[in-house]
């Protein structure tokens, strides 16, 4: 086991900071908000599944960063797998047409599952994706979303998990991305185009 830890972690690691650009703006959850609701959400997981560890589904890419933290707070035997999902439209809003671009690897029937989101904006990704796994004869089948965008959602989802619920802006941060940028920031900022930018993008 390697015992040589001089300097705490606290105090070696370098982290991202938010770089000059004037599209990022203000810090909507902080990283110690975000450490300490995913400890949170892990107790309450963990006491929910005491007698059956799920199976924990990633949403790719930007669940990463809330499945890593996630998973360790939860004191569980879980499996962990992930899907990968494109949604169309352009960079800032999705349309609800989704595709799987990876799927899981693991059979879903008979088990309790656990589908881990980064953010709901429309809802119209989650209730997709909430569809295509139900047919696959699930034990149980609940959400886990780490930030919902209050009042945009059309139809109750029944989030049994939800992390924060924010204002219906655009965030980066912590997994979030604006064109693949921004997900390794430790916190959750606003992030706003000048007009007209982003009807000329498209993911
Ligand atoms: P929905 O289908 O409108 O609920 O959008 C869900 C998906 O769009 C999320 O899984 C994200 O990939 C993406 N998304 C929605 N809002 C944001 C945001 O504010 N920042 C980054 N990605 C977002
Ligand atoms: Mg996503």
């Amino acid at each position: 086991m390697y015992s040589e830890v001089r300097t705490p972690y606290s105090e070696v690691r370098t982290p991202f900071e938010a770089p000059e650009d004037p599209c990022l703006g203000d810090v909507v959850v902080t990283g110690d908000q975000l450490a300490r609701r995913v400890q949170e959400l892990g107790a309450q997981i963990t006491a929910d599944y005491a007698d059956r560890p799920p199976l924990l589904v990633g949403v790719l890419k930007g669940a990463f960063m809330i499945m890593s933290d996630l998973a360790r707070a939860i004191n569980l035997p879980v499996e962990i797998d992930f899907m990968a999902v494109a949604s169309y439209g352009t960079a800032t809003k999705s349309s609800g047409v989704v595709r799987i671009v990876k799927d899981l690897d693991t059979d879903l029937s008979d088990r309790d599952v656990l589908v881990v989101e980064d953010i709901v904006d429309s809802g119209l990704t989650l209730s997709y994706l909430r569809r295509n796994l139900l047919v696959r004869s699930t034990k149980s089948l609940e959400v886990c979303a780490l930030l919902v965008k209050e009042g945009q959602q059309r139809v109750n989802l029944g989030i049994r998990y939800v992390g924060f619920t924010i204002p219906p802006a655009f965030v980066v941060g912590y997994g979030l991305d604006v064109s693949e940028r921004y997900r390794n920031l430790a916190e959750i900022r606003r992030y706003e185009e000048p007009l007209g930018a982003r009807q000329r993008r498209s993911r």
